[in-house]
């Protein structure tokens, strides 16, 4: 008899230990927070829709990255809300903007962190679109330059990779420019190649006060009816320098993270967005699901995939979950 019994490996926890094809490591996780520019020391204010996250003063952020790497997070990714907006976004590039504050007081304090900063206009325009305006048209390569000196303004700040988010034509290739050119040949891109545009990212434009005035974000990001042009997003990024790919959101693009996996051998990341947190957290609210089994079979399915790192609003707890 030769018949396949899958049973046969699944019998007890060491077995299927030993079979297991894939693994959800504290390495692999990168945790988003939000840095707020403000007087008050210790403002730390609950973001409504995603529970268990806030927005942080410059002095809360620090305190509560003292905690985390504590239990073992390795790195994290910075968005900051300015206290002035303007049309130009000057304070997404200014040196003394709230993001680069930001990453000189980690940098400084855990050196060992790995800081990204997420580079685009959104949070710092006073309409909330990812860049320049003219009547209700996003600007593409008036955009770029702005975007480059915001990337430069985060290197200056001693951040570890950048990775632009906005989705303009070309700005991997501006923001590669001007690194070199400004001697910063080694930090690396993480770009957001494949940004679909989605509802998934409603909590976070709570959280980030980024809600556009006008419009929306679909004549630059992706139709999510899309998976071949999902390709040509990736090697046009590639083309122009980019070190790791992104897919967001993730759970319902995980078709897209594989075709990238199956297609390049960059390292590819994966953005479990705000809105795919805050459905589990109000599932879980509810005694509707178990909370921590539904995190780890979704960050486990976002590897399975294929993505070698995940963004997500979970990292903290998982890295509590995985000990
Ligand atoms: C743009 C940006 C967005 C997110 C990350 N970077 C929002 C958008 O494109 O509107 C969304 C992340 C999330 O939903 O968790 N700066």
């Amino acid at each position: 008899m030769t018949f396949f019994r899958g049973r046969r490996l699944r019998r007890t926890p060491a077995i299927r230990d030993l079979v297991r094809e894939n693994a959800l490591s504290p390495n692999d996780l990168i945790q988003p927070w939000f840095v707020v520019e403000t007087d008050d020391k210790n403002f730390e204010k609950p973001i409504g829709s995603m529970p268990g996250q806030s927005q942080y003063s410059l002095h809360k952020l620090v305190e509560r990255a003292g905690w985390a790497v504590d239990k073992g997070l390795r790195s994290c990714i910075l968005f900051g809300i300015p206290k002035v907006k303007d049309p130009q976004a000057s304070q997404a590039w200014a040196d003394e903007g709230i993001v680069q504050q930001a990453v000189r007081a980690l940098k400084d304090k855990y050196p060992q962190l790995v800081v990204m900063t997420d580079v685009c206009l959104c949070e710092y325009t006073s309409h909330g679109h990812c860049g320049i305006v003219r009547g209700e048209d996003i600007l593409n390569d008036p955009t770029l330059e702005l975007l480059a000196k915001s990337a430069l303004s985060h290197a200056r700040a001693g951040a570890d990779m950048v990775a632009p988010s906005d989705m303009m034509d070309g700005r991997v290739a501006a923001i590669r420019v001007m690194l070199d050119d400004n001697g910063f040949n080694d930090l690396p891109i993480m770009s957001y190649a494949v940004k679909y545009a989605s509802a998934f990212y409603g909590p976070f434009r709570e959280a980030a006060e980024s809600t556009p005035q006008f419009g929306d974000r679909r004549t630059h990001q992706m139709d999510p009816a899309n998976r071949r042009e999902a390709l040509r997003e990736a090697v046009a990024d590639l083309d122009e320098g980019a070190d790791v790919l992104m897919v967001k959101p993730a759970m319902p693009y995980l078709d897209i993270i594989r075709d990238l996996r199956e297609n390049f051998d960059t390292p590819i990341a994966a953005y479990h967005v705000s809105g795919e947190y805050a459905m589990i957290k109000a599932a879980a609210a509810n005694g509707w699901i178990d909370e921590k089994r539904v995190v780890m079979e979704s960050l486990i399915g976002i590897k399975r995939a294929g993505a070698d790192l995940i963004l997500t609003y979970y990292a903290e707890d998982a890295l509590d979950w995985l000990k």
